[in-house]
């Protein structure tokens, strides 16, 4: 009988070979014909499954709210350099992208992986926040450095706010929601940010939306797909930085001495 060559590639989420490229099976025509939207793609891409509609717009949601934040971010300010210093798109794309880490915008899968080891396990709000303490790691999704218990990150409230009208179920979040509430008593910049609520609401999306099994979810988090979120939502905002700062024609950039503490 026929014998197959071993391949050095295995590949399971999209195919080329016929006589349209198919996303985890669904060809274009199909994608284009039942109007699917970007979060569609995301399912088929990353999940490997069509997801509820109301799981589609929230992932575009999340995409759209990231998009941006103002030139002053790590990400952009990076991009706006390398774009001055006269580099090319892709490398002032990447000089942003290499600061989303977990400090800045890459917290979302350690907040999605604490918030859930916490909650599994039980753990009032106070017992995580001071165990984390004890451990000297910073609950990710927690903190930031201009948001304010008095002045919320509208971001994190829209989002909230979609997941309270359409979720099933919003456990993960509301614990994030008590783990803010006990963290702000400590210290008002002790804010539930946009990595920690993307994190704790992706929870609630993979565990109610049925389209998932238990193990399914652990190896997701395990992996850490949510920081993918992220980048791809940032990459359409430094992307615009770059051509913002070519469109001004703007000179190399020198940071000011007057700026710097030069010391011994
Ligand atoms: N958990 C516990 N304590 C914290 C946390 C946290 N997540 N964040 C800050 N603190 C504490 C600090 O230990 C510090 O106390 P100390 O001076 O006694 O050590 C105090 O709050 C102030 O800390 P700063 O370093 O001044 O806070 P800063 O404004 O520099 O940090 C940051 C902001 C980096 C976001 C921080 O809160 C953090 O590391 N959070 C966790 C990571 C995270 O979620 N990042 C995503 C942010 S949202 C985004 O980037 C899109
Ligand atoms: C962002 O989305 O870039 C911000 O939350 C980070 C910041 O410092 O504003």
């Amino acid at each position: 009988g026929k014998v197959r060559a071993p391949t050095h590639i295995i590949s399971t989420i999209s195919d080329d070979r016929g006589e349209e490229p198919c996303y985890a099976g669904v060809p274009m025509s199909s994608i284009v014909e039942q109007g699917y939207g970007v979060g569609d793609v995301i399912s088929l891409l990353w999940f490997k499954r069509s997801l509820p509609r109301y799981c589609t717009h929230f992932i575009e949601i999340c995409i759209m709210l990231c998009a941006d934040h103002g030139p002053c971010v790590s990400g952009a300010h990076n991009t706006i350099v390398t774009a001055r210093a006269g580099k090319d798109l892709v490398s002032s794309l990447v000089s942003g992208l290499l600061t989303i880490g977990p400090r800045f915008g890459g917290a979302v899968d350690d907040a999605a992986r604490y918030f859930k080891d916490a909650y599994d396990r039980g753990l009032t709000p106070y017992e995580f926040v001071e165990s984390m303490k004890k451990k000297g790691i910073r609950v990710p999704g927690i903190g930031h450095r201009i948001k304010r218990g008095d002045n919320r990150d509208k971001r994190v409230e829209l989002l909230q706010l979609f997941a309270r009208t359409h979720f099933p179920s919003v456990k993960y979040m509301e614990y994030a929601v008590q783990v803010e509430t006990y963290t702000l008593s400590k210290a008002n910049n002790l804010v539930l940010n946009v990595d920690g609520a993307i994190g704790s609401l992706f929870l609630d999306l993979l565990a109610g939306s049925g389209m998932f099994t238990k193990q399914e979810i652990d190896e997701i988090v395990e992996i850490g797909y949510l920081n993918g979120l992220f980048v791809l939502a940032r990459a359409i905002g430094l992307i615009g930085h770059t051509f913002d700062q070519k469109r001004l024609k703007q000179p190399l950039y020198r940071h000011p001495w007057e700026d710097v503490l030069y010391t011994k």
